[in-house]
């Protein structure tokens, strides 16, 4: 399975269940890379999406504790378990997990690869991805050229979880 974010030099991703900032060649590398694919997020995240809507032309499944929680467009489940067996149907690679703080911290441990959108700065924020540098099973496997963004300068990084030799 698959993570993707974008996160600031501090691992920070959020501020008011709002991204730190919209950049349109990352929101394209998201739409790229996720589109035909299968989205886990958490309510948070759906809520902070434009108009609280699914993405189109994926497969969407949200995690709430909410049982009368109902979208067009989206499947809920309720639990750890519930969402595992949902996600039993579908290829792991084919499997993207796109937040939030939550989400991405109950997964990371059945992830294998994370698609990073590195910011170079350090904004406000109360959401954090977890810090890839710091976690021992997880190395960086590939970086694109700078990218700049007005003055703001990231870089698409790729972390994948150490091969046991
Ligand atoms: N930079 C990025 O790439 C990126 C991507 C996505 C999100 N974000 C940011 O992340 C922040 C949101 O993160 P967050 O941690 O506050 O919220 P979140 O992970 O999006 O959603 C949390 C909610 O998910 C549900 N949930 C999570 N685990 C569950 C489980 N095991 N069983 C049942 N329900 C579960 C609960 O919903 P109920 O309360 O309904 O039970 C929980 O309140 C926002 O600032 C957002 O903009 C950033």
């Amino acid at each position: 399975m698959n993570l993707i974010a974008s996160a600031d030099r501090n691992w920070a991703i959020g501020l008011n269940n709002k991204l730190l900032i919209r950049i349109p060649e990352d929101m394209k590398f998201f739409q790229k890379t996720t589109t035909g694919k299968v989205v886990v997020m958490g309510r948070k995240t759906l809520e902070s999406l434009p108009g609280g809507q699914p993405l189109k032309n994926r497969t969407n499944i949200v995690l709430t504790s909410n049982r009368g929680f109902q979208v067009k467009g989206a499947k809920a489940v309720h639990s750890m378990e519930e969402l595992l067996e949902e996600l039993g149907q579908y290829r792991s690679e084919d499997i993207y997990i796109i937040g939030g703080e939550s989400v991405y911290r109950e997964l990371l441990g059945l992830c294998d690869v994370a698609h990073i959108t590195k910011l170079e700065y350090e904004y406000e924020a109360d959401a954090w991805f977890p810090n890839l540098e710091k976690e021992k099973d997880w190395e960086l496997t590939g970086s694109s050229e700078e990218q700049t963004y007005f003055d703001l300068e990231y870089y698409f990084l790729k972390y994948e979880r150490k091969k046991k030799s």
